[in-house]
């Protein structure tokens, strides 16, 4: 059994940051959303698939920054066209610069929904105007949800501080039933301006869910049936599960989509696309305007990003690398006879214990997570991983066989 890392300045650091922030670093980051103790809570850098922390340690990451590094971290092709661009021409004006509209047509290219597109900068930002366009659009108020959309008022988890009044018209159905749909729609049909669904399934905390054969031709089916906007928020899926996302992958078009993250490899960028008739009300009735919207370096980054994955055939090689390492760590997990689930091949990898009375799965899985951070492994608890293109063949076989060793170091608990 490896050692306990040596985390003292990633302890004494937070610390530090609970006096000067409240909970000391942001949400999903937090101790307690991994092994408190055991995990690093500051990195220092990173390169490739690999981070080191504060302590120095050095990670084989698979959360890839919760999405973003599609790529790798540090890719100076993409780091470069970004200094470029701030040294010659500048990239925070008070009027927009004509990059805008390259990136935009080359999302049009790619993605099949896309006609027209509002370029915003986080995934809540886009998630937010999509279901604002889509109210503004029908003249209806009920949006229907499924999925993680973010953190504004509508749609977060948690609702501390929020008026029950501002969350009161969504509705939240689960992923792959499409009876449930079907009757939320037909019940609010008067009122229904918009579907809102991750066409992969990746509810907090659960395991991953591709669709069923059907699911989302079914939901399609039903938006056009009742005249309700349908959205794909693809903020995981797009330029992951391939350049046109989720919605080219399995071949249903919504009408509206979100995607952000892995669009730009870190860089802070967003976009509502969609129909050009839906995407209209922007031009007039909906307003959307906000300080940063506008800055050219993440659509530079977004531009040069969308390039590589092309002309690479990036998503092609983390496809082959997300199967490969799937049937691997399918294998290791079905041979250990323990109550763990393996889901989210070939993008978003994810261990899980499914619940039990006794409450057993969660020693497992701390115990697990336990024995995987310290071979130097970076998994997540409570959060599915990714896989980037910088995942190495040495890498993804290091961490199968890392698995495997954690699973057999917790069967004495089972
Ligand atoms: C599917 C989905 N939608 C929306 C969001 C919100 O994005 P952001 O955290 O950039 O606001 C996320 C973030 O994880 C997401 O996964």
């Amino acid at each position: 059994m490896p050692n306990k890392l040596t985390l003292d300045k990633s302890f004494s650091l937070f610390e530090e940051a609970q006096r000067l922030v409240p909970g000391g670093v942001a949400g999903i980051r937090r101790p307690y959303n991994f092994v408190p103790g055991e995990y690093p809570i500051f990195f220092d850098r990173a390169k490739g698939s690999h981070v080191i922390d504060v302590d120095g340690n050095e990670y084989i990451d698979y959360l890839c920054a919760y999405g973003p590094i599609i790529i790798g971290y540090g890719e100076d092709e993409i780091d470069e066209a970004v200094y470029q661009q701030i040294r010659q021409k500048g990239f925070c004006f008070s009027l927009t610069q004509p990059i805008q509209n390259v990136l935009i047509e080359k999302l049009i290219e790619v993605v099949p929904c896309c006609e027209m597109a509002a370029i915003v900068k986080t995934g809540s930002d886009a998630t937010t105007i999509a279901t604002r366009v889509a109210r503004a659009f029908t003249g209806k108020t009920k949006i229907a949800r499924c999925g993680y959309h973010g953190w504004h008022d509508w749609c977060v988890e948690v609702k501390g501080g929020i008026p029950p009044k501002l969350y009161e018209d969504i509705i939240e159905f689960h992923y792959n039933d499409l009876d449930q749909l079907e009757s939320i729609v037909k019940q609010n049909a008067t009122d229904l301006a918009a579907i809102i669904i991750t066409p992969v399934g990746h509810p907090l905390a659960h395991e991953v869910e591709m669709p069923k054969p059907g699911y989302l031709e079914g939901v399609r089916r039903l938006a056009d049936e009742y005249g309700v906007v349908l959205i794909f928020d693809e903020i995981r899926s797009g330029f992951r599960c391939s350049i046109g996302g989720a919605q080219k992958y399995f071949g249903v078009t919504p009408d509206l989509a979100t995607i952000g993250k892995a669009m730009a490899n870190g860089y802070s960028i967003s976009a509502l696309v969609g129909k050009k008739d839906i995407m209209s009300v922007l031009a007039d009735k909906v307003f959307l305007s906000s300080t940063f919207f506008p800055n050219s370096d993440a659509q530079i980054a977004a531009l040069k990003t969308i390039e590589i994955l092309q002309r690479d055939n990036i998503l092609e090689a983390i496809l082959e690398k997300g199967n490969y390492f799937g049937r691997a760590v399918e294998k290791v997990v079905a041979d250990s006879g323990l109550p763990v689930n393996f889901s989210g091949a070939p993008w978003m990898p994810f261990i899980t214990f499914p619940k039990d009375e006794t409450g057993l799965y969660k020693k497992l899985r701390n115990e697990f997570y336990t024995q995987l951070i310290r071979r130097k492994v970076f998994l997540q608890p409570y959060h599915h991983g990714y896989i980037c293109y910088r995942h190495s063949q040495e890498d993804l076989d290091y961490t199968v066989k890392s698995i495997k060793e954690s699973l057999d170091e917790i069967k004495s608990l089972a």
